[in-house]
């Protein structure tokens, strides 16, 4: 059980780690900005403002989540909702009518998973981040809707998109949809994810089509973004289109107050402060250049979270016991969507860890390895 705010240090089941789990990889879920705002927010709005957004729901603090994605992501509006769980099911039900199959990375997260099926079309995966097998069944397709994570939560490998958006080539209706929940925040010139990265940013969510593939994606603030909740950026068109394909705007309640509060206040600190991701970039290369000195295979992308295998599971969980008693919580994941048999011990690096810190983890792994 966490028993202190997410950080470099977290208490856990009453001792205090030096840790690198979970996702607030931009430190802002402990900011003391963002928790004054979200308090703030409660007390002004109460709890929610008990009821659906198509009716009086949108309260200011949910309008300024959506002002300031819109802001950080370059785009005319932002559809902001209670969690990025559901951001593939709002999109799926906004896109799915055009397609006649869903094509799965059969490693995509529960959520991407579970979406493709709401299409209520057959859907067939692929293997993993393997273009050819995308093409492959794309061929014995017309209109093809290809879903998949923009970075593996546990792996933190990136979705080849320039590959996928070749093996789409003359098809006759091709979309891609990523989930991008952990690149928001981290990837990007602009912080803008995997797409940013790739400098395919204009063409989502609406953009012109590249190669004749559509390009979307849809995100969580949860993550880097240090707030809560899902979000899709896009035109006004497409934002629209998005609050009004799944009955999520008008059948379910608007987003907490705290919660909103709380993300509009992070998403101001995440545009007034770049310094935060230069931060966390030089941290998740500190990291790298570590490992590989450890004889870790570091990760290609630069994600801020991934994960390694270290032989087997056995060995891993020696690993992350041995870490946990000199203090260091290293998460061993031996289960999870698109994971190895194996597992990974699961790195979750922060803008807000310090290098002294980043030694001592890289120190006492090389101890216990
Ligand atoms: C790829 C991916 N998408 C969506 C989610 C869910 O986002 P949220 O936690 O904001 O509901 C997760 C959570 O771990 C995730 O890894």
């Amino acid at each position: 059980m966490m028993q202190s705010a997410p950080g470099p240090e977290t208490v856990i089941d009453g001792v205090k780690y030096l840790y690198f789990g979970g996702t607030s990889y931009l430190g802002l879920a402990s900011h003391p900005e963002v928790i004054d705002a979200g308090c703030e927010a409660i007390r002004k709005f109460g709890v929610h403002s008990a009821t659906s957004r198509s009716r009086f729901g949108t309260n200011p603090p949910v309008l300024e989540v959506e002002r300031l994605a819109a802001k950080l992501f370059g785009t005319e509006d932002a559809f902001y909702f209670g969690s990025g769980y559901v951001a593939n099911h709002v999109m799926v039900a906004a896109l799915a009518s055009d397609s006649d199959v869903v094509l799965l990375d059969e490693a995509a997260h529960y959520c991407v998973t579970e979406a493709a099926r709401l299409a209520g079309k057959p859907v067939h995966t692929f293997r993993h981040r393997d273009p050819q097998d995308l093409a492959k069944l794309a061929a014995q397709n017309d209109r093809v809707l290809v879903m998949a994570d923009g970075v593996n939560p546990s792996t933190g490998a990136t979705a080849p998109v320039l590959e996928f958006i070749s093996a789409l080539k003359g098809q006759p209706k091709a979309v891609l949809l990523l989930d991008d929940a952990h690149g928001f925040g981290v990837l990007g010139k602009h912080g803008r994810g995997l797409l940013d990265e790739l400098n395919l940013w204009p063409h989502v969510n609406s953009g012109p089509p590249i190669d004749c593939v559509e390009l979307f994606v849809c995100g969580t603030l949860a993550k880097a973004l240090g707030g809560f909740g899902g979000v899709i950026p896009g035109t006004s068109e497409f934002v629209t289109r998005c609050r009004n394909s799944s009955h999520y705007f008008d059948g379910a309640s608007a987003p907490a107050s705290a919660e909103a509060g709380a993300t509009a206040k992070a998403l101001e600190i995440v545009m007034r402060l770049p310094d935060l991701r230069r931060r966390l970039s030089e941290n998740i290369k500190r990291v790298h250049d570590g490992l590989l000195k450890l004889g870790v295979p570091a990760p290609e992308s630069r994600a801020a979270n991934f994960g390694v295998t270290i032989r087997d599971a056995a060995n891993m969980r020696r690993i992350y016991e041995a870490l946990k008693a000199r203090g260091i919580m290293l998460p061993y994941v031996g289960n999870y969507s698109g994971l190895p048999p194996e597992g990974v011990l699961r790195f979750a690096i922060f803008a807000t860890h310090t290098f002294d810190q980043i030694d001592r983890l890289l120190a006492e792994l090389g101890a216990v390895l």
